[in-house]
């Protein structure tokens, strides 16, 4: 999900554009792209960041210097690799109407059935661009209907979530924007508009903003603005001043991209089950595998592969797919995969997965997995990169860009794949309807529950002054909680410096138990499930040690008060769902710890967001 920007006024508009578009970049992009308006559209659009959009337009003889009028767009592909022809804006065929648009069109392939029986012809791969042609086609059909009706109309035909804004050489002067699901608000300047996803681009030249509600439209002309509901009714809008700074909310008003990214998640969890998971049908819905459905559900073994916070992930994936399809899986690390003489072959799958889709080990492992004959499925969160192109077939997490170099959203997101996947994967092999649809409702629940827990700031902010100049950390978890503890200790380790260790909790008297005294913070993740009794236990040996217990705990536990120095509590929940909620204060824990010892917590030293080398 990256950034829209429009003008109109009585500045040259595409630098207007392209300074508005720079101040979105933390969003993340692919390509980038500006349409401007001025008699005629003038386009440049490609494939790169924004400053070498910057020189693009400058090189363009096209590009019409004086035009006060345009929209610009920063892209993460959803649909479509990123490339000049899938970025933004997308046109008619005519080239009068120009486009952009952030969030997914869901029934983008029925529409474009329907257009192209009509004879309309695509440039990109794009979810977006059938919206334009629709807009030209309604336009073109309808006796009477100017621009806002055609926007109107084809509003009411598409599925999916959307922030668009449209200009049209047909009717100059207006800017239509619309929005359902993408964040979109108008700054209101002096004879001149601007609009932006977020306010970041606006408060150099206004502070007043509407901020756009879903469900409403605004036509935005040089002198005023009209807002309406996609149904037509008009809505008094009331103004809103930013009250903040710039620096303030180029970070989305955090104070680092991590921070951002941890707060993010109820949405992304919401963004990643849209359109998946399907409590009435008991089905999870998986476009990118459907077809190896029933292949997958015939392995004889899946085998995991990944690094770091991924190959965490897919430690809860190898509980999930047990648990739910009763398939074998083991779980590797890609790197050591690659250099091992791995035991792999036709009727295995192995399932890869990557944030960043880069990753050169995960990469290997895939490649050698594929000559030896295997199915391959990724789980990838970029869309087009690497992995996500060399796999047999796979899932995107849609978690939106991830810069903060720990990982955060982007684990969390793949957890969710993972469980949508075992779920798929379990339909008649292993469950009832009614037992999916009861973890399907689980999921579903799971956005609300963790702003719950993100409401234990300040209380985390409190534990972390407490253990901020600690030394060693051990973290503690048993069964779907394991992989959460080496999780926590590697957010921790990664930006705070601070040495840590995660075990299975009953591993610790195997050795850990040796390091336990009075200067050990222990981190023991333990919600109410069966192996709960032998986790306090694991507590009391640990306080016998004089080691200092921080709980992570189920809500409305009152015996584990009396044994830990601290509770941080989390809503209640079926065993596999707590990894998405523990995992939530070990992340915040590691955020305010690192911060309180002064560390630069989206840049860690020595680390990198996407690990291409060996
Ligand atoms: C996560 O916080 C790390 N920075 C790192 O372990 C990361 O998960 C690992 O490099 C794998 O990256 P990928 O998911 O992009 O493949
Ligand atoms: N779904 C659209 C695409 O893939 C828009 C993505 C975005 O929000 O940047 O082009």
């Amino acid at each position: 999900m990256c950034g829209i920007v429009g003008y109109i006024g009585k500045q040259e508009a595409a630098n207007v554009l392209l300074g508005g578009l720079k101040r979105l970049e933390y969003r993340g992009y692919d390509s980038a792209g500006i349409a401007v308006l001025n008699g005629s559209l003038s386009v440049v659009k490609q494939k790169g960041n924004v400053a070498s959009l910057g020189e693009a337009i400058k090189q363009s003889d096209g590009m019409v210097s004086d035009a006060t009028i345009g929209i610009g767009h920063t892209r993460w592909a959803t649909h479509g690799d990123p490339s000049d022809r899938n970025a933004h804006p997308h046109l008619n065929a005519q080239g009068d109407i120009a486009l952009i648009h952030n969030g997914i069109i869901e029934n983008h392939a029925a529409l474009r059935v329907e257009l192209a029986n009509h004879g309309y012809s695509f440039s990109s791969d794009t979810d977006s661009e059938v919206l334009v042609h629709l807009i030209d086609h309604l336009w073109e059909s309808i006796p009477f209907l100017d621009f806002e009706g055609a926007v109107r109309q084809a509003l009411t035909v598409v599925e999916g979530a959307y922030g668009i804004c449209v200009i049209s050489g047909r009717e100059p002067d207006k800017v239509i924007v619309a929005r359902k699901g993408s964040p979109l608000v108008i700054g209101i300047g002096e004879n001149e508009f601007f609009i932006a996803s977020d306010a970041a681009p606006l408060v150099e030249y206004t502070r007043k903003v509407v901020y756009l509600s879903d469900g409403e439209m605004a036509v935005v002309h040089r002198d005023g603005y009209k807002v309406k509901t996609i149904d037509n009714v008009v809505q008094e809008k009331a103004l809103t001043e930013l009250d903040f700074e710039l620096e303030e909310i180029e970070k989305g008003g955090f104070e680092h991209f991590m921070l951002k990214e941890i707060f993010e998640q109820p949405d992304v969890m919401e963004d990643v089950m849209r359109g998946r998971v399907r409590i009435e049908d008991a089905r999870v819905q998986l476009g990118g595998i459907a077809d190896q459905l029933e292949q997958l559900r015939k392995a004889q073994r899946i085998i995991i592969c990944a690094c770091g916070t991924s190959w965490h992930a897919g430690l809860i994936g190898e509980y999930l797919i047990e648990e739910f399809a009763n398939i074998p899986v083991e779980v590797d690390y890609a790197s050591e995969f690659r250099y091992r003489k791995p035991i792999i072959g036709p009727g295995d799958v192995m399932l890869v997965i990557s944030q960043s889709g880069e990753t050169a080990d995960t990469l290997a492992a895939l490649r050698l997995a594929k000559e030896k004959g295997a199915t391959v499925i990724g789980i990838c969160n970029v869309v087009g990169s690497t992995i996500a192109r060399e796999t047999h077939c796979g899932m995107y997490t849609h978690a939106g860009p991830e810069i903060g170099v720990a990982s955060t959203k982007a684990f969390t997101a793949q957890v969710i794949v993972l469980t949508m996947l075992a779920l798929a994967l379990s339909k008649e092999r292993t469950m009832s309807d009614a037992e999916v649809m009861q973890a399907l409702y689980c999921l579903d629940t799971l956005p609300e529950r963790v702003k719950n827990i993100l409401e234990c700031r300040d209380q985390i902010v409190d534990i972390a002054e407490h253990y901020k100049d600690a030394r060693n950390f051990l973290y503690l978890g048993r069964g779907y909680n394991f992989p959460v503890a080496l999780e926590g200790a590697l957010k921790l380790k990664e930006i705070s410096y601070i040495h840590a260790e995660g075990y299975p909790a009953a591993e610790m008297k195997h050795g850990p138990i040796a390091l336990i005294d009075e200067e050990m913070p222990v981190v023991v993740i333990a919600p109410k499930d069966t192996t709960y009794k032998k986790v306090l236990s694991n507590i009391e040996e640990v306080r016998t040690r004089k080691g200092r217990v921080i709980a992570i705990a189920t809500e409305g536990d009152e015996e584990i008060k009396a044994l830990a120095d601290h509770v941080i509590y989390v809503p209640a929940g079926a065993p596999f769902i707590m990894p998405l909620l523990t995992v939530i204060p070990l992340q915040m824990l590691s955020y305010y710890i690192a911060t309180l010892r002064g560390c630069d917590v989206d840049r860690p030293r020595n680390l990198a967001k996407s690990v291409t080398v060996e």
